[in-house]
């Protein structure tokens, strides 16, 4: 399997943000990006400062599940966002707007269609090609540092081990070798257009993550901690909370893993 060095300077010439990804951090191997960007003592507090990780030894996903990723195929990777402001109407919708980055882009350089599994999951033929976790570190009621978390399978082929859901990934969807560099950079040049819109057309998220959920309408099971709810996924909130329609009415879950029924 072919393996590359990451290379800062071919990133560099196609990041076109304003600040996301400006201040780039790459690591080799450390235990979680999410873990390093959120842990105090690292006193990392510049907005939009983006930390690449070749190899992450504890890589984290939601309900605690580890994110395995092969060294030097694949994109691990945190955002770090400390103003407010560009939290918009809710983190929910960050979210999803956050995997309505990923799936765009995937879609826009390589023509594929992925799906979108609520909140945040991004699927192409049913099996998960990227993951995001959002975590955040509150000071009193205010939050003052939010890490999404975003990990992309690109060139990684061969996925052995227990997965919740079965990987897949660009390369073995696309059948060519991907460039991370410009990957990267797409991303994130999306990233921040996103974050724009989060605050002058939050909608707009939500119409796109509809158009790309294709569960909308179906039967669904949301197993959370302990129990397991059944019925139709009507829609999804102004605040991207899943409605989910059963015979008691409609509910409105927060978390969960979503799965068709
Ligand atoms: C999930 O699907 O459960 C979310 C997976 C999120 C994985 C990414 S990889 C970069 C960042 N660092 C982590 O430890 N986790 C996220």
């Amino acid at each position: 399997m072919e393996t590359t060095v990451f290379t800062i300077e071919k990133f560099d010439i196609k990041l076109d943000t304003n600040w996301i990804g400006r201040n780039f951090l790459f690591i080799e191997e450390l235990d979680s990006t999410n873990s390093f960007l959120l842990d105090k003592k690292n006193e990392i507090s510049t907005d939009g400062t983006v930390l690449l990780a070749e190899k992450q030894n504890k890589g984290r996903g939601r309900f605690d599940r580890q994110w395995y990723s092969t060294k030097g195929q694949n994109l691990t990777f945190s955002i770090l966002l400390t103003k407010t402001a560009s939290f918009g109407r809710s983190i929910n919708l960050l979210n999803l707007g956050s995997s309505v980055v990923v799936a765009q882009t995937i879609e826009n350089l390589f023509q594929l269609k992925p799906e979108l599994k609520w909140p945040n999951d991004v699927l192409i033929n049913g099996k998960k090609i990227s993951g995001i976790l959002l975590e955040s570190v509150s000071s009193g009621n205010k939050m003052i540092k939010l890490v999404v978390g975003i990990g992309v399978n690109v060139n990684q082929t061969i996925f052995q081990g227990q997965y919740n859901i079965q990987p897949t990934s660009i390369k073995h969807e696309y059948g060519q070798f991907i460039e991370r560099e410009k990957l990267l950079a797409e991303l994130l040049n999306n990233y921040e257009g996103m974050l724009y819109k989060l605050k002058s057309d939050p909608d707009s998220i939500l119409k796109e993550w509809r158009k790309s959920c294709k569960l909308i309408g179906e039967k669904i099971s949301v197993i959370q901690l302990e129990e397991t709810k059944h019925g139709i996924f009507e829609d999804i909130d102004d605040e991207g909370y899943l409605l989910l329609k059963s015979k008691n009415g409609i509910e409105k879950i927060s978390f969960g893993d979503v799965s068709v029924y």
